[in-house]
């Protein structure tokens, strides 16, 4: 058995609902620089070099399910085998992007994550900007049951909490792998994705998103800032749906730390200057 961190799981493809999901498609080809792949009028695969984003006629701002791979099949089995012990349910899940043997979870607010091997491991011939897709992040009432969930049951390691002054959480970060987290939570007033994130890896990266950004007529809604927690520089702006876009660079990684409390200021979100507060 093995738990994710040991399974080394790490994020590939989010799928997007939308109620023009041509509309939103065209958003992450020209702002997102990706290409299309148009299946059919309810589904559009807009791929960059090293992310994906699957988007389907649905609900505004509703995520269908978040893509993690394995990169090794033995590994996946060892996962699946820690999962069944720990009584989480499995369901069977077909993907033309995974090989036959993938299978998808409900976490306790009913964000559908799925684990599988890719089908196809050959690299894009895009030369589009670097930002590989890198994590994702939830809303949630209960970030308690977020922690226990993912901490307990799927095997993902907490790096770094934000602690409210009533000894409840505010923040949870997880990773399944050696970066500082590959899905997080924030408490919110709702339940659903709270932002996802391309890693660009270096300063000078983001800028180069900032300026195509500004090409496209796009302002930044927040930053540029710092994370306190990962450690990780930040941009973020609003796609076409008003789903949150974060630009990320200089993500901490991890390799079995403690756990690191953090006081839930501004300070905290942003060591640069305003943060956005979710509760
Ligand atoms: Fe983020």
């Amino acid at each position: 058995m093995l738990t994710a961190v040991q399974a080394d799981l790490y994020l590939h493809h989010l799928e997007i609902q939308s109620n023009n999901p041509l509309g939103l498609a065209k958003f992450y080809s020209s702002v997102m620089s990706m290409q299309l792949n148009k299946v059919n009028n309810k589904k559009i695969i807009c791929n960059g070099p090293s992310r994906k984003i699957i988007i389907t006629q649905g609900n505004n701002k509703t995520l269908s399910y978040a893509g993690m791979v394995c990169r090794s099949e033995e590994n996946l089995a060892r996962f699946k085998s820690f999962l069944v012990q720990n009584q989480v349910q499995i369901q069977e899940f077909k993907s033309e992007i995974y090989k036959t043997g993938s299978f998808s979870i409900l976490d306790p607010d009913d964000n559908k994550i799925c684990f599988g091997i890719l089908s196809d491991n050959k690299k894009l011939l895009f030369d589009g900007i670097n930002g590989p897709l890198q994590h994702v992040t939830f809303s949630s009432f209960n970030v308690e049951a977020f922690q226990e969930f993912y901490e307990k049951k799927l095997g993902f390691q907490v790096t770094d909490r934000v602690v409210k002054i009533d000894g409840t959480l505010a923040t949870c970060f997880t990773t399944s792998n050696h970066e500082h987290h590959t899905i997080a939570c924030f408490k919110s007033a709702k339940k659903g994705m709270d932002h996802h994130s391309y890693e660009a890896g270096e300063w000078d990266h983001i800028k180069t998103w900032c300026d195509h950004f500004a090409s496209h007529d796009i302002q930044l809604m927040w930053g540029p800032g710092r994370h306190g927690p990962g450690n990780n520089l930040f941009v973020f702006i609003e796609d076409a749906d008003g789903n949150w876009i974060e630009i990320s660079a200089e993500l901490e990684t991890v390799h079995g730390r403690p756990i690191k409390n953090w006081p839930q200021t501004e300070r905290t979100l942003n060591l640069w200057g305003k943060a956005i507060m979710r509760s």
